[in-house]
């Protein structure tokens, strides 16, 4: 007898109740047959099946087994890992409901170990931190929050490449799940040309390291997904923005599919960094909006004024300014000169 359900092609390593529910596509299956599918007892079935339940899913119990009738917009790990295809980024998903921060949970595992390519994710951030010691608003259910958690062979000095392959990564996945046109502001603002360019998504790479090599980084990505127009605080009115927004239709865009495209392209990405990182830097430049633009730019306690001439390929933002050029590798861009002004989140 072929122990596979209709629809079960094989079992796949770390496959759960609900792989097979959803491999069902949409008929029942028996409890029997998942055991053997997964090589676990009915009691373990029935307790993976009160947990989905405990979630939001609604499984009904037919005489024939179960079936799966709805499932609740989380980014469970099962959820992300179902068809992600990837061979290390996403293996390991550590999914919290509500959490200070995942760069800092990310951060506190990283040294204890965890594997290079984990993933953290939480539903909502009580401390969403983002660049420059601001704050991320980091509200449940509607967006996502995710920290990468990388043990990459480079210097310290060439961090800027997993910043950059996470910018290319992030707009690369928005361009595969939805028509919105998106951006990069250097170094690493996702956004969305209105009125005046809005932020849909901000990166923070944070990483442990010794002079000559890289312990860890842990690439923390903020993406304002569902977001109504209403229901962001008065003061990031202005200035954020959600691809739902973007989108104008009003209909939720799927989270799960866009973390896992996320994940793809990130580890895509991340693959060509050794020999072919010229091919991200070209595409890293093609995304970038700064280039050519008389901007405002905050270093530390330094401001600089002048027009962009490139984006180096170490990452830094070269300007033209009335005292001569000026390399900066760090800051706040506002830019000047566009029909209305940038409002930097
Ligand atoms: C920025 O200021 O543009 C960077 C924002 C980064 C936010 C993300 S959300 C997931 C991860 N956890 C955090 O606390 N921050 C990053």
């Amino acid at each position: 007898m072929n122990m596979m359900s209709p629809g079960i092609k094989k079992p796949v390593r770390s496959a759960s109740v609900l792989f097979c529910l959803k491999e069902a596509r949409g008929k029942a299956i028996s409890s029997g047959r998942m055991a053997n599918v997964l090589g676990i007892s009915r009691t373990a079935v029935w307790k993976q099946i009160q947990s989905l339940k405990k979630y939001g899913y609604v499984i009904s119990a037919e005489n024939n087994g179960y079936q799966l009738q709805n499932s609740p917009d989380l980014l469970l790990p099962e959820e992300i890992q179902y068809t992600l295809g990837t061979s290390v980024f996403g293996k390991k998903i550590v999914y919290f409901l509500s959490i200070d921060s995942t760069n800092d949970y990310a951060k506190k595992i990283a040294l204890q170990g965890a594997p290079h390519g984990t993933v953290v994710i939480a539903e909502e951030q009580r401390k969403g931190k983002g660049r420059l010691g601001r704050h991320w608003f980091s509200p449940g259910g509607k967006n996502i929050y995710l920290s990468l958690i990388l043990r990459p062979s480079l210097l310290p000095q060439e961090a800027y490449k997993l910043t950059m392959v996470a910018g290319v990564s992030v707009v690369e996945a928005i361009e595969k799940e939805t028509d919105v046109p998106v951006k990069l502001k250097w170094p690493n603002d996702v956004v969305v040309e209105r009125k005046s360019f809005l932020k849909v998504g901000g990166i923070l790479t944070e990483m442990s390291a010794e002079s000559d090599r890289i312990n860890f980084a842990v690439l923390g990505i903020g993406l304002n997904v569902n977001m109504a127009q209403e229901e962001w605080p008065p003061e990031l009115r202005r200035s954020a923005f959600s691809l739902k927004e973007a989108v104008g239709s009003g209909n939720n865009l799927s989270r799960v599919s866009m973390l896992r495209e996320m994940l793809r392209s990130l580890e895509r990405n991340y693959q060509l960094i050794g020999g072919r990182w010229d091919e991200i830097y070209d595409t890293y430049c093609s995304m970038e909006i700064v280039t050519g633009k008389e901007i405002s730019v905050q270093q530390g306690k330094e401001r600089w004024t002048g027009k962009v001439v490139a984006i180096d390929s170490d990452g830094a933002l070269v300007l033209k300014t009335k005292q001569g050029m000026q390399r900066i590798v760090a800051g706040d861009v506002t830019i000047l000169k566009q029909s209305s002004a940038i409002i930097s989140k």
